[in-house]
């Protein structure tokens, strides 16, 4: 790891097995690995290769098989389940590989949906919803049932959602992976947008490498390691960052 105070989220020896059908299935067992602040990290792979589960470790929706995951100096992997539920509702956004929204309830309440649960009352929830939805650009269908928008909208919504707690970190597997290729480029200027106008820290998993390409570094998930991929890919600098002004500062993680 590089020295400086830069690390915004930091794995050791992380390791992730299943167990399925009586056999163990390995997925990584040795990840080290930093993710600077500021910065616009790709995680590609072929399928299979275990960047969604990653992507859950990371986001605390998983726990590891074993090994530790940082934020800043604190340690997620040994939080209580509740702490560390309420540490992803402030701390993270997560955009799923499927959007998974609720589809009987409008595109509004979806996005209000992380705000009631943190116990904001619904005035402010709805206050926060509609700005987030208007900031892309789906003012005009808060109202509409989740289930009843278009791909590219729903996964717009589900962007939405994950903005909505004013997260430090922006998580998203496959941001693009259901959407046609004007869609997939108009949601790619949106993440970039955010990833400016929120002072995030964004990991995206991708399969395009096209927008991987874009981001300010790009590593590839094979055989259980994490290592750089090669040509196209710029490299991040924290300098970089800082110019692009893509820090959160008042941050007690990061
Ligand atoms: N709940 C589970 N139980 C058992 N095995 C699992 C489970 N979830 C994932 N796996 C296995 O772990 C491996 C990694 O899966 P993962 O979903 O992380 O891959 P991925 O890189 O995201 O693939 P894709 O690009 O297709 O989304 C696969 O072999 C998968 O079958
Ligand atoms: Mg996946």
């Amino acid at each position: 790891m590089p020295a400086g105070g830069d690390v915004a989220i930091r794995t050791e020896h992380l390791a992730k097995s299943y167990r399925s059908g009586g056999e163990e299935v390995v997925v990584f067992s040795d990840l080290n690995f930093a993710v600077y602040r500021g910065e616009r990290l790709a995680i590609v792979g072929e399928s299979g290769a275990g960047k969604s589960t990653l992507l859950y470790l990371l986001g605390g929706l998983d726990r590891p098989s074993g090994g530790r995951i940082y934020f800043g100096s604190k340690e997620i992997t040994t939080l209580a389940d509740s702490d560390l539920a309420e540490f992803r509702n402030r701390q993270i956004g997560f955009v799923w590989q499927t959007h998974c929204l609720l589809p009987e309830f409008t595109a509004l309440e979806n996005v209000m949906m992380p705000l009631l649960i943190r116990g904001a009352s619904y005035t402010e929830a709805a206050e926060a919803a509609r700005s987030r939805l208007e900031e892309v650009g789906l003012g005009k269908r808060a109202t509409h049932r989740a289930g009843e928008l278009s791909g590219g909208e729903q996964q717009r919504v589900a962007l939405a959602r994950a903005l909505v707690g004013q997260p430090a970190f922006l998580l998203a597997d496959e941001p693009t992976g259901n959407l046609d290729l004007r869609t997939g480029e108009r949601m790619i200027a949106l993440l970039a947008e955010v990833h400016r106008s929120h002072r995030l820290t964004s990991l995206y998993v991708t399969h395009n490498l096209s927008f991987a390409r874009r981001c300010d570094r790009v590593l590839k998930l094979e055989a259980g390691c994490l290592g750089p991929i090669g040509a196209g890919a710029e490299v991040f600098t924290p300098a970089a960052a800082m110019e692009a002004g893509s820090f959160k500062d008042e941050n007690p993680y990061v």
